[in-house]
Parts: C-alpha cells; sequence; structure tokens
C-alpha cells in the first residue's frame, strides 16, 4: 500500500498554517479564519497536531495527554490519537462523532464532516488510507486496510468497506463506486501492483 507523502512527517507550524488556510476558501477576510479557528474541529486538530510534535520526535508526553485527549473528546467529540498520521490542511466541520483508528493516514486537505469513523472492521484488521483532497461526508464510515484515492468523494452515510479510485464517488451501504467525468478510475492497489511489476 501506498502512503500519501503529504501525511508523513511535517513542521508543526506548517501543518497549522495549512489548516487555517483552509478557511479562506469560505471566503475574503479575516471573519471566516477566525470562525474556523475559534471551532471544535479546528481544537481537537490543534492538540492532535501539538502531542504529534512531540511523539515524532520520541519525547513523552504522558499523562498530560492523557488528560488532555479525554477533555477534548468530550467538548468536542473528536478522537484523533497521536499515533495516526494526519497530513497539512485537514478541514473537520461541525460537532463530534469524529473517531480516527491509530492506524490511519490521512493526505492533505481533506475534509471530514461530523460522524465520520475511519477504523479498523472490529478486530485488528488494519485501517484506511486516505490520499489527498478527498471528502468525507456526513456519517460516513470507512473500515478496514482500504485505500482512498486523491479527489475521491465519499457521500453521507457511506459504509465504505472496498478501496475508492483516485477521483472516485462511494456512496451507499455497502458504498459502491460511481463515477465522476474528469477522472481515471485507477485504483491505488492496481497502480502499486503495476509499479512493483516494473520493478521486477
Ligand atoms: C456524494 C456527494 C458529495 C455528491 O457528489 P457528486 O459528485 O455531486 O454526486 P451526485 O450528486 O452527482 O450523485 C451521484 C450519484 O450518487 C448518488 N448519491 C449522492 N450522494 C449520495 C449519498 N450520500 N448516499 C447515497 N447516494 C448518493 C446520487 O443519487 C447519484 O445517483 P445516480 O447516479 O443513481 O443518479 C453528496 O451527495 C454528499 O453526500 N455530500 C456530503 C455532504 C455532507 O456531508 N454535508 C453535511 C453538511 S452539514
Amino acid at each position: 500500500m501506498t502512503t500519501p507523502a503529504s501525511a508523513s512527517r511535517s513542521p508543526l507550524w506548517r501543518s497549522i498554517r495549512a489548516d487555517l488556510a483552509r478557511f479562506r476558501e469560505e471566503g475574503p477576510g479575516l471573519r471566516p479564519t477566525i470562525r474556523g479557528a475559534l471551532s471544535q474541529g479546528f481544537h481537537a486538530l490543534i492538540v492532535y497536531r501539538v502531542f504529534r510534535w512531540f511523539y515524532e520526535r520520541g519525547i513523552p508526553t504522558q499523562p498530560v495527554r492523557f488528560v488532555v485527549e479525554r477533555c477534548v473528546e468530550i467538548t468536542t467529540g473528536i478522537s484523533i490519537p497521536v499515533m495516526a498520521r494526519v497530513g497539512p490542511g485537514l478541514r473537520i466541520h461541525h460537532f463530534g462523532g469524529i473517531v480516527f483508528h491509530p492506524e490511519v493516514v490521512v493526505g492533505a486537505d481533506c475534509t471530514i464532516y461530523h460522524g465520520v469513523t475511519l477504523g479498523d472492521m472490529g478486530v485488528a484488521t488494519g485501517a484506511p488510507r486516505i490520499g489527498d483532497r478527498v471528502m468525507i461526508g456526513a456519517g460516513a464510515k470507512i473500515l478496514g486496510p482500504i485505500e482512498v484515492g486523491d479527489d475521491a468523494k465519499i457521500g453521507a452515510n457511506a459504509v465504505v468497506l472496498t478501496s475508492v479510485p483516485e477521483g472516485g464517488l462511494a456512496v451507499g451501504v455497502p458504498a459502491t463506486i460511481k463515477s465522476r467525468p474528469g477522472f481515471r478510475h485507477e485504483s491505488y492497489a492496481s497502480r502499486a501492483q503495476a509499479r512493483s511489476a516494473e520493478r521486477g
């Protein structure tokens, strides 16, 4: 499986700046940025980013992290463990019900609405890898060691159990892939296979 390069270690301030930049998509001026910076999603993300910074450098933060993470879960309804790898520019809309598995990888500039779970299948199956610029609609569950390609869209309330190709649209329970004009529907998995075949 490939890992979005954007999800690998990046300077704390660069990630936070990219997170803040997402608010400017809502319009000019400072107002959208201030509104976004006051949102629960951003607060949960900042806490994740700060503790992730320490985690990547092997600097112990327990038991402070445990207490702060519980407070964040209670006040925002959002759980992003420090082991998850989240690329810069994540936009979390609305309050609560958002749970990331510790093994999740999320690329850059993704958008997540409330009620989203990125998790395993209930046993230790591994967790999804999400590409760049993926939109995950409210209530969607993406489960298991699958890949969601760059620029994919996951419809509200979809339960995604199979990989979604780059630019794909996954909707329904269990989710089916619908085509979106203008995108090549070639899965990450098949591209990875082709690449390893090329390498011999
Ligand atoms: C998936 C979504 C992004 C639409 O993407 P799109 O590329 O514009 O897709 P379309 O609207 O053209 O729909 C394509 C097909 O998927 C279906 N579809 C779209 N969203 C769906 C959903 N959430 N569940 C089931 N089917 C859905 C459409 O009915 C259509 O079906 P058809 O091909 O049989 O006609 C949008 O419907 C969605 O679910 N957005 C989530 C937004 C959200 O969570 N908002 C919360 C705000 S608080």
